[in-house]
C-alpha cells in the first residue's frame, strides 16, 4: 500500500468544539476520511491532543496546528512510501512523532491518520471496515457487542449536580441489537416522562445525550433509573440492568472522594460502591476509584468483581503498561478501550490483546465529544468487544454508531454476545 497523499482539516465535534478529520489516499485509490473524537473526562496518562492555544479561536481549543502537521510533515515523510500493514504504518507515525505522549505531532493528528489509512487499506482489499479491523487481530469470526447506553449523567458530563458521571442501561434479556434498542428506547422515554413530572423542566441532555435533571444525590439517580425501567414494563436486573461510570478521578482530591456533599476515604468509597451494588441492579462499575489510587483497586475488585465488571478507564488509559500493572495486582477485570487515549490502532490492538490474554472483558467506548463518523461501531464488531458504549439513544453522533450496528446485524446476522460472555 503506497501512500499518495495525507491531509487533514479542523472540524467541529458534537459539543461544537474543534477536532480533526484526516484523509488518506493510496496510489491508485480514492481518498478516504476519518474523524476523531475528544474527551472531557480525560485520564492523566492519556496521549496528548495538540490544541492551538490561540484564545481568539474556540477558547484556545483549535486544531489547526494538528491539521497542518498532517498535511505538512506527516505527508512529506510518508507520501511515496510503501506500507505492508497497519502496524508498519502506525510504527512510522510513532517514530515520526518521537514522544511518549504523542505531544509533538498531536495524538489527535496521529489517530486521525491511523484511522484514515485503515479505511483506505480496507477499501483497497475490498473489505468492510469491521473485517479489516478484525484482520489486525487475526480474527475472522464476529460477535455483536452487548450495549451499555447512557441514561442519566452527572459529573463532568452534566455540570456536577451529582458526583457520579453516567448511569447506563444494559439491555440484558435482548437477543439482538434491534431488540436492545427497542428496550432502551422504552426506558429512555419512561425516564424522560418521570423527569418532566418530577423536576418540571425541559429535557436537558448531557454531553453523551443522557438526561441531566437536578438530582439531589447519586442514590436519586440510581433509584429513578430503576423506576424508569419498571415504568417501561421491563424487569430491573433481568431485562434491564445498570452500569455506572463513576469517573471518580474527577471528584478525588487530597486523598478523599467528594461524593454528594460528603468526604469519603477510599475504604468508605468502597463501602459506598458496595451499598449501591446491593441496592440497585448494578452489573458494571467503571472507575469506581481514582486513576492513581492503585492500592485500593484490588480490594474493590475482590469484593465486587466476582459477578460484575470492574472497569478501568482513567486507571488504564488503554495503555499496555498500566493494563499489565492492573493485571498483576488484580485491580480490575475489564478494560475500557478508547483508541484516542493511546493514539494509534496498532497500540490499541495491543492493549486489547493484553486485556484479553488476562481473561478480562473489553468494553469498546466512544468519547463524550464525538463526530458523525461511525468507525467505532466497526471496531467494536471487528474486535468482537464484549461491550460497546456509544452514548445515549439520542443525538446523531451516537445514533450513527447504533445505526451502523443495525446495518451489520441486518447484513450479516452476527450473534449478540451475552452479558459478560
Ligand atoms: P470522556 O469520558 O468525557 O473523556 O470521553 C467518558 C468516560 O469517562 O467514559
Ligand atoms: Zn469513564
Amino acid at each position: 500500500m503506497k501512500i499518495e497523499s495525507l491531509s487533514a482539516l479542523e472540524i467541529l465535534d458534537s459539543r461544537g468544539r474543534p477536532t480533526l478529520r484526516a484523509y488518506c489516499q493510496l496510489v491508485g485509490g480514492r481518498r478516504h476520511a476519518a474523524s476523531v473524537p475528544s474527551g472531557a473526562s480525560t485520564g492523566a496518562a492519556e496521549a496528548m491532543e495538540l490544541r492551538d492555544k490561540d484564545p481568539e479561536r474556540y477558547g484556545g481549543r483549535g486544531c489547526r496546528k494538528a491539521a497542518a502537521n498532517v498535511s505538512g510533515p506527516v505527508h512529506d515523510a510518508l507520501a511515496g512510501r510503501e506500507f505492508g500493514s497497519q502496524a508498519d504504518f502506525d510504527g512510522a507515525l510513532i517514530d515520526l512523532d518521537g514522544t511518549e505522549k504523542k505531544s509533538h505531532l498531536g495524538a489527535n493528528a496521529i489517530l486521525a491518520v491511523s484511522l484514515a489509512f485503515a479505511r483506505a487499506a480496507a477499501a483497497e482489499r475490498e473489505q468492510e471496515l469491521f473485517r479489516y479491523f478484525g484482520s489486525l487481530l487475526e480474527q475472522d469470526s464476529f460477535y455483536l457487542p452487548r450495549l451499555t447506553i447512557n441514561l442519566f449523567s452527572g459529573g463532568l458530563h452534566a455540570g456536577r449536580q451529582v458526583a457520579v458521571q453516567d448511569v447506563l442501561l444494559v439491555p440484558l434479556s435482548a437477543k439482538t441489537i434491534d431488540e436492545s434498542l427497542v428496550h432502551t428506547s422504552r426506558v429512555y422515554h419512561a425516564a424522560a416522562a418521570l423527569v418532566e413530572k418530577r423536576y418540571g423542566m425541559r429535557l436537558l441532555t448531557a454531553d453523551e445525550g443522557g438526561l441531566a435533571p437536578p438530582f439531589a444525590s447519586t442514590d436519586e439517580m440510581f433509584a429513578t433509573t430503576v423506576e424508569a425501567i419498571e415504568d417501561s414494563g421491563l424487569e430491573p436486573g433481568r431485562d434491564m440492568a445498570i452500569a455506572a461510570d463513576v469517573a471518580s478521578s474527577h471528584f478525588f482530591s487530597h486523598g478523599y472522594y467528594e461524593v454528594d456533599g460528603g468526604r469519603l476515604s477510599a475504604s468508605e468509597m468502597r463501602k459506598c460502591l458496595q451499598r449501591w451494588s446491593d441496592q440497585y441492579p448494578l452489573v458494571s462499575i467503571e472507575d469506581g476509584l481514582a486513576e492513581d489510587d492503585w492500592e485500593n483497586w484490588p480490594a474493590l475488585c475482590r469484593d465486587l468483581g466476582s459477578d460484575r465488571l470492574i472497569v478501568g478507564d482513567d486507571l488504564l488509559c488503554t495503555k499496555v503498561d498500566r493494563i499489565s500493572r492492573a493485571v498483576n495486582s488484580k485491580a480490575c477485570n475489564a478494560l475500557l478501550l478508547k483508541v484516542n487515549q493511546v493514539g494509534t490502532l496498532t497500540e490499541a490492538a495491543k492493549a486489547f490483546q493484553c486485556a484479553r490474554a488476562a481473561g478480562w472483558q473489553v468494553t469498546v467506548s466512544v468519547r463524550s465529544g464525538d463526530t458523525g463518523d461511525d468507525w467505532a461501531a466497526d471496531l467494536a464488531v471487528g474486535w468482537s468487544g464484549n461491550q460497546f458504549k456509544p452514548g445515549s439513544v439520542t443525538q446523531s453522533e451516537r445514533l450513527e454508531k447504533y445505526n451502523r450496528l443495525l446495518e451489520i446485524e441486518h447484513d450479516h446476522g452476527f450473534l449478540l454476545r451475552g452479558w459478560m460472555e
